[in-house]
């Protein structure tokens, strides 16, 4: 039982105390619900948060030697950096073959720009097939159990605003073809919400305070918490294949990626990351900076205007390395920061809508424009604490066709396009015709399921028909 009173005066202490405003209007269970939330919150750390986050607006301070980040080229016979494709592919290769590479989607996010009704892994993102981007993620490790006769482990982050039906949508599809021991899921972590005018923390109902997740950074913590981390060390798992929810393109299991994160000479094999060059210098992504020696992503918002147009001699931006949230994490480093005392990760501050009811009358308020401030930490802040990090250039159409927004830019109708420019690619390079617009688009709708390849390479031609017709649906 926890006690009310000494919450009461907890909360007081900190400023907080109107989230008790309705609870002698709720069922013993209803209050007892309300107080255990309220005791697993860090209230004695809300007055800082607020006066740091929500009455201040934190400004990022750009590094003075700051300098752009090395990476390797997605074309190993660069002149700028020469590396060995083939051998970073056969050590990845025998990694994934060995059982020493496990799969970690972070799935907890509210997807609130979607405005998607259910969790984001749901959603119907196949260019044809519309299947669902979950399934897409499980066929790329069916895939790679054909491949190389291997199970590799899945971790899905949730978070407890979506844990329930993630878990009961994967047991509604069997779990895509995946054994279920092989299929893990855990929540994050949440922090409070914050109204943005006055630093309290809203109430959600009058039965419960509003939360975030607390960001794809929660993960590290989350990891632990879960046993995820004890988990793949039972299992012999060495690394962790780290992607996001609304990609359906992501190639999982990258071998030249693993085998490069593994053994490159400048990397230490705890935390890899992909990028791509940016389309431009207002593209809306993070940059892969180096400061004081250690690699960093530089959110797109705290890169100043010069150095983003900045541009080499031969033209290309020199802030060119756009960060994709595709990276590989050694387990002995999240076990080392997870079991650190001092490991934190910092807090970013975003304006966003928060649901609420009104203080006074408990009506619901369905907010017009942002009225809420959410905290989160991100995971591409773990970088800095790794010994040293190693940046992979890979090809956009490959590998991002993010589904972010419901209409317009990295949409879902951008991707499904993406996910046929792709299949297209993958045809012509075997020898298929595929037809053209005049503009050059293709003139068809292609779907590949990563189970039939993850890779032009991989494409079999067996079955391929030779030509694809014009305004044709297929599916591979
Ligand atoms: P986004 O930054 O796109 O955030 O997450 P979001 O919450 O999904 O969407 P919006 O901003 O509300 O529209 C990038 C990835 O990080 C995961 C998401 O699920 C997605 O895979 N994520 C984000 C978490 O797992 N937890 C979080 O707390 C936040």
């Amino acid at each position: 039982m926890i006690d009310l009173r000494t919450i009461r005066a907890r909360l007081a202490q900190v400023g907080q105390d109107h989230v008790l405003r309705f609870y002698d209007s709720l069922t013993p269970a209803g209050q007892q619900n309300l107080l255990t939330q309220i005791a697993s919150l860090d209230l004695e750390s809300l007055p800082g948060l607020v006066e740091t986050y929500v009455r201040n607006k934190p400004r990022a301070e750009v590094p003075t030697d700051l300098r752009p980040a090395t990476y390797y080229p997605n074309n190993p016979d660069a002149a700028s950096r020469p590396w060995d494709r083939s051998a970073a592919y056969r050590r990845g290769e025998d990694l994934i073959r060995r059982g020493k590479v496990g799969a970690f989607v972070v799935a907890g996010g509210q997807g609130s720009r979607l405005g998607f009704d259910g969790p984001k892994g749901c959603f119907p993102a196949g260019a044809v097939t519309g299947k669902p981007l979950f399934q897409v993620f499980a066929e790329n490790l069916l895939g790679a159990k054909d491949r190389y006769s291997v199970r590799v482990p899945w971790y899905i982050m949730t978070s407890p605003l979506n844990h329930d039906p993630t878990v009961a949508f994967f047991r509604d599809h069997d779990y895509f073809g995946l054994s279920r021991e092989d299929t893990m899921f855990f929540p994050q972590g949440v922090m409070p919400s914050f109204d943005i005018a006055t630093g309290k923390v809203p109430l959600a109902s009058k039965g419960e305070v509003a939360t975030n997740p607390d960001g794809h950074g929660g993960c590290i913590r989350a990891l632990h918490v879960s046993g995820s981390l004890a988990d793949m060390q039972r299992r012999g798992i060495e690394h962790l294949s780290y992607f996001q929810v609304d990609n359906p393109v992501v190639r999982v299991l990258d071998p030249v990626f693993l085998g490069l994160h593994a053994g490159a000479p400048d990397s230490s094999a705890e935390m890899s990351s992909k990028m791509v060059p940016k389309a431009g210098p207002d593209e809306k992504v993070g940059v892969f900076c180096l400061a004081g020696g250690k690699l960093e992503v530089l959110e797109y918002s705290d890169l100043p205007p010069d150095l983003a147009k900045a541009r080499n001699p031969d033209g290309s931006l020199t802030y060119n390395a756009g960060s994709i949230a595709i990276h590989i994490m050694g387990v002995e480093f999240l076990q080392r920061l997870a079991t650190d005392p001092r490991f934190a990760l910092p807090f970013h501050r975003a304006e966003k809508k928060v649901p609420c009811i009104d203080p006074e009358s408990g009506e619901p308020i369905t907010p017009a424009g942002n009225n809420g401030v959410k905290l989160e930490k991100f995971v591409f802040d773990a970088l800095a604490l790794a010994r040293a990090s190693i940046v992979y250039e890979t090809d956009r159409v490959e590998e991002f066709a993010p589904i972010k927004n419901a209409t317009g830019v990295d949409s879902v109708q951008t991707s499904k396009q993406l996910q046929t420019l792709r299949a297209a690619r993958w045809l012509e390079s075997r020898g298929v015709s595929v037809p053209r617009t005049p503009g050059g688009d293709p003139d068809c709708t292609l779907e590949v399921s990563p189970r039939t390849a993850t890779s032009a390479a991989e494409l079999p031609v067996a079955g391929l028909p030779k030509a694809v017709e014009r305004g044709a649906r297929l599916a591979l």
